[in-house]
């Protein structure tokens, strides 16, 4: 029996606007459709590891409001833990406006709310789950002092762990040596390393930057030209299934969250990267976030016809 994918992270309500194109500065828009659903990036990735059958659990802050309330009942319907979730009285459920683009861009303007007050009390209420866990996933949605405080604890309780630094910013240098892997996309690493990644020669570079500060595995994700992996082995190169990309939001904490369930399912890390870019490659071909992301079946028969 395998232990369960914990994420530590946001909730927030995702208000989404389908546009023709994204507004310039100081230009209006028309939008297309409006809808509304739960997003996060921690929560999405929640919803990505329990859709690849990991037992997941969710650990985050909600306002005691009607979003809040969603956001249980979305947890209970796709069976993730969510016993260890704080309800705050003081702040609102987080938010985020997205507006994406006719060719899947997007531009996200994040509301933290309740997400901001997720505290080191709140890490600590909950080291029993956090022990019991296969792996444990942060990203930077919450405080920074917050996960960096996470991250240490966790690692310190002998648990992999997994950063996700969206949205970047400049970590602490000493606090590489608690992540386990790390997962940026190629703008993420640029923000982290000061390395200008485009390529497999400039993300092997990123990878190592990492690597020499005490990350052990980095995954950097270059959106549709493929992931590069860089271990103390070296570099490997990854390609990302070729798609119609509808919306590309969220696509990031697919990959992350089928990551996080393969690599508590004991599977390679190899292995575990095959997996994260088919789901993410499939959860682009449509619109919106968690309802995009697909299930593990799906995944494996689009993997199958992928090997032809
Ligand atoms: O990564 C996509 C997510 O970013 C959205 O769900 C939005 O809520 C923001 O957190």
């Amino acid at each position: 029996m395998y232990k369960p994918v914990t994420v530590v992270g946001s909730y927030n309500l995702d208000q989404s606007l389908k546009c023709k194109a994204l507004p310039h500065e100081g230009e209006t828009v028309i939008a297309q459709s409006y809808s509304e659903s739960s997003g996060g990036k921690g929560s999405n990735q929640a919803v990505a590891a329990s859709k690849m059958g990991a037992k997941t659990r969710f650990i985050g802050r909600i306002g005691a409001d009607h979003n809040g309330q969603d956001a249980l009942a979305m947890y209970d319907r796709l069976d993730i833990d969510r016993s260890r979730m704080v309800i705050d009285e003081c702040a609102r459920t987080g938010l985020s406006v997205i507006m994406v683009d006719e060719n899947g861009r997007n531009q996200i303007t994040v509301v933290p709310g309740a997400n901001y007050n997720l505290s080191k009390a709140d890490i600590d209420a909950s080291l029993d789950v956090l022990c019991d866990s296969g792996i444990v996933g942060f990203q930077l949605e919450n405080q920074p002092e917050v996960v960096a405080y996470g991250l240490k604890k966790v690692s310190g309780l002998g648990v992999k762990t997994l950063l996700d630094p969206a949205p970047a910013f400049a970590l602490p240098q000493d606090l590489y040596q608690y992540i386990n892997c790390i997962k940026p996309n190629e703008h993420e690493a640029k923000a982290l390393t000061g390395i200008p990644v485009s390529d497999f020669e400039s993300a092997c570079k990123a990878g190592k930057w990492f690597l020499d500060r005490g990350v052990q595995v980095a995954i950097i994700t270059l959106g549709s030209e493929g992931s590069v992996l860089v271990t103390k082995n070296g570099g490997k190169f990854f390609n990302t299934p070729k798609v119609n990309a509808v919306d590309t939001t969220g696509a990031g904490d697919c990959f992350s969250g089928a990551l996080m369930a393969s690599i508590a399912q004991d599977k390679s890390i190899e292995e575990s990267i095959l997996l994260a870019s088919h789901a993410a490659a499939l959860s682009v071909t449509k619109f919106g976030v968690i309802d995009s992301i697909p299930t593990l079946a799906e995944v494996e028969a689009f993997i199958k016809t992928q090997e032809h």
